[in-house]
């Protein structure tokens, strides 16, 4: 069977990163029998450049036609005054929403190379394995009303909506304690009830399906701003943490720090099985356009890559190879080989291009 991969690179460093990729691809194609072929459209900054809109028609139907998407970033300073719909991020957007990506998975590991690259004490992160589950269509990111007004005194109001319904939280809670199973078997439910009352429905329900269908799976609540300083305390005692759209957002920049670098987290976005048997599946780094380092082959591509690992996973379900690509990853760290951000001393230097000429050439030797 021959696959259909949609390729969005996007603004700033997405272009690099995703040639970063597509040679890997290339690699697993030549290498490893996975049979493929790519389309590349525009997204974001450059896309509304080329047709005024961050997201087409045209590349939104490739999208929702294709096996899975490989998302590069979008964004950067020269687009920020646009109209808030012509914005670079709001093609993300558009894509996480009429794709229907409901659950986005961000895993935090710590390379044990890497246990002394993070600001916190090696102890505090060394052999750190978490995953957010972060809810990815609800929230605040997609509530009515959104919109920044003038009152007739002349003065500016600007209203965000956070609105969940039981039905998005549940469908969450059950990819959380179901991915719970497969690992630590431990849900940090996040929230804020104290004060919001999406955080009071949003506990009310994933206790709901946790006594129905999840009571092997330790579950505990913990409020949004706790567990963003337990992150950095103790963040080996979390698990999986199960969180909304935005306080995922926020909690998985501050897990990433703890593996090195944002440089590093990759992300995996899916939704519900469709009746043709394909599951929705978008792949990107969390990280952003990198407006600062982009153009000079400076940008960490191991988040991206790490990406398509997580692709080949859960859209093909070829574990073994998505497993190749950790120990790739894993293997080039543990030679040395570092970007900027992640660059310790006595260590190689090496730019987007050199980290990925590494790491293939680490896939070969692995593959024997
Ligand atoms: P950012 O993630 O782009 O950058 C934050 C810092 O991390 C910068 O110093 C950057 O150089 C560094 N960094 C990020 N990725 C890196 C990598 N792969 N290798 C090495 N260093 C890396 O966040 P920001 O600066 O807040 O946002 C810049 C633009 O990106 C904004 O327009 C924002 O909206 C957009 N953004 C897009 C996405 C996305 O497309 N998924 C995600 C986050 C931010
Ligand atoms: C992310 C990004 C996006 C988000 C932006 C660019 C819309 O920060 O994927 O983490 O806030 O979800
Ligand atoms: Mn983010």
């Amino acid at each position: 069977m021959t696959y259909k991969l949609l390729i969005l690179p996007g603004d700033g460093i997405g272009p690099e990163i995703m040639d970063a990729q597509k040679r890997v691809l290339g690699w697993f194609g030549k290498n490893r029998g996975f049979d493929y072929t790519t389309e590349e459209d525009l997204v974001g900054g450059i896309s509304y450049e080329t047709y005024g809109e961050p997201a087409t028609d045209a590349m939104m139907a490739k999208a929702l036609a294709s096996d899975a998407v490989l998302f590069g970033a979008v964004g950067g300073p020269q687009w920020d005054k646009l109209p808030f719909d012509k914005k670079p991020e709001r093609g993300l957007l558009r894509l996480r929403g009429d794709m229907k990506l409901f659950a986005n998975l961000r895993p935090a590991l710590c390379f044990d190379a890497l246990k002394d690259a993070s600001t916190l004490k090696p102890e505090i992160v060394a052999g750190l394995d978490i995953l957010i589950v972060r809810e990815l269509t609800g929230g605040v990111y997609f509530g009515q009303p959104k919109e920044l007004v003038t009152l007739s005194t002349g003065e500016k109001r600007a209203v965000d909506t956070q609105i969940y319904y039981a039905h998005e939280i549940e469908r969450i809670a059950r990819v959380a304690f179901e991915l719970a199973r497969l690992r630590g078997n431990k849900v940090a439910s996040v929230e804020k009830s104290n004060v919001m009352v999406t955080g009071v429905l949003w506990r009310e329900t994933v206790h709901r399906v946790h006594a129905a269908e999840f009571s092997d799976v330790e579950l505990v609540d913990v409020l949004a701003d706790n567990c963003a300083m337990q992150l950095v305390r103790a963040p080996k005692t979390l698990d999986v943490i199960l969180t909304d759209n935005l306080f995922g957002d926020i909690l998985s920049d501050e897990a990433a720090q703890l593996t090195g670098s944002i440089g590093m987290l990759p992300s995996a976005s899916l939704g519900a099985r469709l009746p043709d048997g394909r599951l929705p599946g978008f792949y990107e780094p969390i990280h952003g356009s990198a407006p600062d380092i982009a153009g000079k082959d400076l940008a960490n591509p191991i988040a991206t890559i790490l990406s398509f690992g997580m692709c080949l996973k859960y859209t093909f379900g070829r574990v073994d190879d998505a497993v190749l690509i950790d120990k790739a990853v894993e293997r080039v760290l543990a030679e040395g080989y570092r970007t900027g951000d992640i660059m310790q001393p006595g260590m190689t230097k090496v730019g987007t291009k050199g980290m990925t000429d590494a790491i293939l050439k680490a896939l070969d030797k692995l593959n024997g």
